[in-house]
């Protein structure tokens, strides 16, 4: 076993102190009536400090507020910093229900190696979320009619000591904040149209490009403003050493339906590893689907959607579960444009299917058979 302290397993011993000033049951109404996404946030949070000497302590669940920070903490000048993202459930007999956040512990956990933050025990991560989830039950929203609201967790850890030699902090703190999430598509699931980048990478071999850090997202940032000037709603990042491999789409990973029936997505490697994508390898056999994961070239994706072998694309994640691509842009070698449409140009069938299967298991509407959920 490790003895260095950033390995150091300590239960975190959850205080528990309830807001005395919740926000007032009109305003909550009003938020979980058009959430949108990341805009309001819940009465509560959790928060838990950590020490090189001490390890963790301080754990609470308590009012929201707003953090003290030294202007020189690590995170803010070298981007010490991992988040999580997940979602809890209503019901329809009023019940709550996390999917799978034992997925997103283990991967808190690589991501902290990954930036040399403490490692924060899988079954801690859970309790903090779950402390978070019954504090604030009120803010997670009903989900009538198959509507897709939800309470989003955003779990993080962040580099706090204050010091400007670079080397791993010596004190970090670990947060649970909740924000509720409307549907991702008002109006119904429509199509988008992926950028093929050449000029912006995503992540490269031996990168972070597997850990889920906000120095990935702040990247793609300039990437995101490049898809939008060409037209298009979200970037298709290619590998870094070749730029022929596809790896994710915007914030999410990518897949293809082809007409023989495989479920394709790229295999892991300096990709994030995706619980939405992992679950729906899991469930592709269900719908008589073969689930492989491989390299997939851009050249193939070209070719294949040319002579009609691939029939549809789409994109997962949390947040938006699945959005199904309808085009693909970018220029190739010479500096030409070129454009394909995906299928029909319309959503396609099996990714709807599975949009709604994944779904169905997260609002309890189909049994949950592989204990999924909590
Ligand atoms: C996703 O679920 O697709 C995400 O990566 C969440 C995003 C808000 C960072």
């Amino acid at each position: 076993p490790s003895t260095s302290p950033y390995d150091a397993e300590m239960p975190l011993d959850l205080d528990l102190r309830p807001s005395s000033q919740p926000v007032p049951a009109a305003e909550r109404a009003a938020a979980l009536a058009d959430p949108g996404f990341g805009r309001y946030f819940t009465d509560h949070m959790a928060t838990a400090r950590w020490t090189f000497d001490d390890g963790w302590h301080d754990a609470a669940v308590h009012p929201l507020e707003p953090f003290t920070l030294h202007p020189a903490a690590a995170v803010l000048h070298y981007g010490q910093e991992i988040f999580e993202g997940l979602k809890a459930y209503r019901h329809a007999d009023g019940s709550v229900w996390l999917f799978r956040p034992d997925q997103n512990a283990r991967r808190f956990a690589r991501s902290a190696q990954r930036l040399a933050l403490p490692v924060l025990d899988e079954d801690d991560f859970v309790a903090a979320v779950e402390a978070v989830v019954r504090a604030d039950a009120a803010w997670v929203p009903d989900a009538p009619d198959g509507q897709e609201t939800s309470l989003y967790l955003r779990p993080f850890m962040i580099a706090t000591e204050a010091f400007l030699g670079v080397r791993p902090a010596h004190e970090a703190t670990f947060g649970v904040v909740a924000s509720p999430a409307g549907a991702y598509f008002s109006g119904g699931v429509h199509g988008v149209n992926l950028w093929v980048t050449d000029r912006y990478v995503r992540a490269s071999r031996g990168g972070t490009g597997d850990a889920k850090t906000g120095g990935n997202y702040a990247a793609s940032l300039a990437a995101q403003a490049e898809a939008r000037d060409r037209g298009c709603d979200q970037v298709l990042y290619l590998d870094g050493e070749e730029h022929a491999w596809l790896e994710e789409a915007g914030t999410m990973n990518v897949f293809l339906v082809t007409a023989d029936g495989e479920l394709l997505t790229p295999a892991l490697g300096s990709i994030l590893e995706g619980v939405t994508r992992d679950s729906l390898l899991e469930l592709a056999p269900d719908l008589g689907l073969t689930p492989v994961e491989r390299r997939v070239g851009l050249a193939e994706l070209r070719e294949r959607l040319a002579d009609g072998s691939v029939t549809e694309v789409f994109a997962a994640g949390t947040a938006a579960v699945i959005t199904p691509v309808v085009g693909i842009r970018g220029e190739d070698g010479t500096g030409a444009g070129y454009e394909q449409q995906v299928g029909d140009g319309t959503p396609g069938a099996t990714s709807l299917r599975l949009r709604s299967t994944l779904l169905d298991l997260q609002y309890g509407r189909t049994p949950d058979l592989r204990g999924w959920l909590r």
